[in-house]
């Protein structure tokens, strides 16, 4: 006997000195706390609410009727973004006590599938419809029960004034408001309580912060009303939101970089793309560190998706610069980073020989650019006959002896320094430019009758004087339409109309054996057939002719060089 009263004595100490024990050293122990909580919703004017909630940096609990979440699935996606905390409020409203054990899950269930598309898959605490439970409930539900201690009776009096006043009165520290975001009533009220309250010091969390920071383990199959204040005031848990920013350790490597990426936020997944597009939970999934070799983005994405939002972070792989690069004396001289070249025809790799002095050639050379950091860099460098150095053409090509010929003959010009644009479609404009500079006309008079050929424009000189000299009659009274791509038919008639106004004679028509001759426009056949004769046309292979297929420069180049040389002959 006198032992239990001992051991009573000491258990009465214990719990008196316990709240003590926390209060006494923390500064949050003076933290006044309060869960609101809105059921029935989500509701027209639930929008407006979290609007006036995220305004006042308050945080509430929303009990969702599972009928209102289907309807309003994004406004209870917001509700979870926002950090507020939703709960299961049954799918139809009935008072659960009348239910069996089948119809009380059906119902908890029901509504739980629309919370998990909202909050993902976890414990959502129950709040039985008109707080009515008992044992059957408790054990179906598998989820703390959370009642109230402060009822507003919103629902009743439908009077902003009221639901404030209420509020006002009855709400202590750890209280459990009951509201409804069905009313606006409710909503205005609410607002403006939890501006006052906020100024006496109260902060508004969620039931399952309220507990948690007041040191109650919310357990499966008890209720909770309310978590006062009895001396346990734990620190707010830091304010849920984004994972970090990904923090990147990069290297240089030949080639590009070796990554290490990590982020700070526990358990969040790390994504990348490296073509530009934006990462997602599908794209390469960050496992360890990685080699990049173009720019990469990495974003992070917290593991429960819960608090949503994700951050980005790029690590930018540029090429390797382009080196300086000229011709003289049938050596090619470059400058620059490292670098590995072939003269074959072949691929450059690492293992090609490596540049350290120019290269004697009279043909392609391709360059391996490397540089630490860097994506690798791939060069054409081929010198014409005459020395010109260009980059998009090869000594293999077709067209390489005519794009020789034709920039030296001043008949069609490179694009840049060392480009040509062989696979370039030439503009009408373009055309009827080279062929005023192959006739070294005089193209100082701009004034022309089509409406699209402003004065100002490069070409305007050129189709003037094409114009004039009956070698172009425009695509109609008014329009040359001058940006538009040549076709290789509207390029033999406009070059048989200079040869008649140069005088140069071209042999008569006759017939081609082009597969698609049919193709070939009424007022175009003639032309095409004497400049076939002439030798200064052939087909594109397979015995066509392509009639209305748009020339490229080098097909323009090719048919200027043997032109010239007819015209020579
Ligand atoms: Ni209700």
């Amino acid at each position: 006997m006198k032992r239990e009263i001992i051991t009573l004595c000491i258990l009465v100490m214990l719990l008196v000195s316990v709240p003590f024990c926390f209060a006494a050293p923390t500064k949050a122990a003076t933290t006044k706390l309060v869960a609101i909580t809105f059921d029935d919703g989500p509701g027209a004017y639930t929008a407006e609410l979290l609007d006036g909630l995220k305004a006042r940096g308050a945080h509430a609990t929303f009990f969702c009727v599972g009928t209102q979440a289907k309807a309003r699935l994004s406004i209870v996606k917001r509700e979870v973004s926002e950090g507020h905390q939703i709960g299961n409020h049954t799918t139809n409203h009935p008072q659960l006590t009348k239910l069996s054990a089948a119809g009380i899950r059906d119902e908890l269930n029901n509504c739980r599938k629309y919370l998990v598309q909202a909050g993902g898959e976890q414990t959502y605490y129950v709040r039985p419809p008109y707080g009515s439970y008992n044992s059957t409930v408790k054990s179906v539900a598998n989820a703390p029960l959370i009642l109230w201690s402060v009822d507003t009776l919103d629902w009743k009096y439908r009077n902003a004034d009221t639901v404030y006043n209420n509020i006002m009165r009855e709400t202590k520290d750890g209280s459990i408001v009951l509201l409804h975001d069905l009313y606006k009533t409710s909503v205005q009220g609410a607002l403006r309580a939890i501006t006052d309250l906020k100024k006496q010091g109260y902060e508004f969390v969620t039931v399952k912060e309220l507990l948690r920071r007041r040191g109650i383990q919310a357990q499966n199959g008890y209720n909770y009303s309310s978590a006062y204040n009895y001396g346990i005031t734990l620190p707010a848990e830091e304010a849920p939101g984004p994972p970090a920013t990904p923090t990147i350790t990069a290297v240089d490597v030949w080639g590009g970089k070796s990554v290490s990426v990590a982020c700070a936020t526990k358990g969040a997944a790390i994504y990348y793309t490296t073509d530009g597009s934006v990462p997602t939970a599908s794209s390469n999934k960050y496992g360890g560190a990685i080699t990049v070799t173009a720019t990469t983005r990495i974003r992070t994405k917290s593991k429960a998706e819960l608090w949503g939002g994700e951050k980005e972070a790029t690590i930018w792989v540029l090429p390797a610069p382009m080196p300086g690069a000229s011709y003289q004396d049938g050596k090619l001289t470059l400058t620059g980073e490292t670098m590995y070249y072939t003269t074959d025809g072949t691929t450059p790799t690492a293992k090609s020989k490596a540049y350290t002095a120019p290269i004697a050639t009279t043909g392609t050379v391709r360059v391996l650019v490397r540089k630490k950091g860097a994506s690798d860099r791939l060069m054409t460098y081929t010198p014409t006959k005459y020395g010109k150095l260009l980059t998009d053409v090869r000594d293999t090509d077709w067209y390489y002896d005519a794009v020789g010929e034709s920039i030296h003959r001043g008949l069609l010009a490179g694009m840049g320094e060392t480009e040509f644009g062989p696979e370039t479609t030439v503009t009408r404009g373009m055309f009827v430019t080279a062929l005023s500079r192959l006739a070294g006309a005089d193209t100082t008079q701009t004034q022309t009758d089509f409406t699209d050929v402003k004065k100002s424009k490069w070409y305007a000189g050129a189709v003037a004087w094409a114009a004039q000299n009956g070698i172009t009659k425009g695509m109609s009274e008014t329009k040359f339409e001058p940006e538009r791509g040549i076709t290789r038919e509207q390029m033999c008639v406009m070059l048989c109309r200079y040869a008649d106004f140069a005088g140069v004679t071209m042999p008569d028509a006759g017939t081609a054996e082009f597969a698609d001759e049919a193709e070939i426009s009424k007022w175009a056949r003639t032309d095409v057939m004497r400049l076939y004769h002439a030798g200064l046309i052939s087909g594109m292979g397979k015995h066509k002719f392509a009639p209305r297929d748009n020339a490229t420069r080098a097909q323009c180049a090719k048919l200027f060089v043997s032109f010239d040389n007819f015209i020579a002959e």
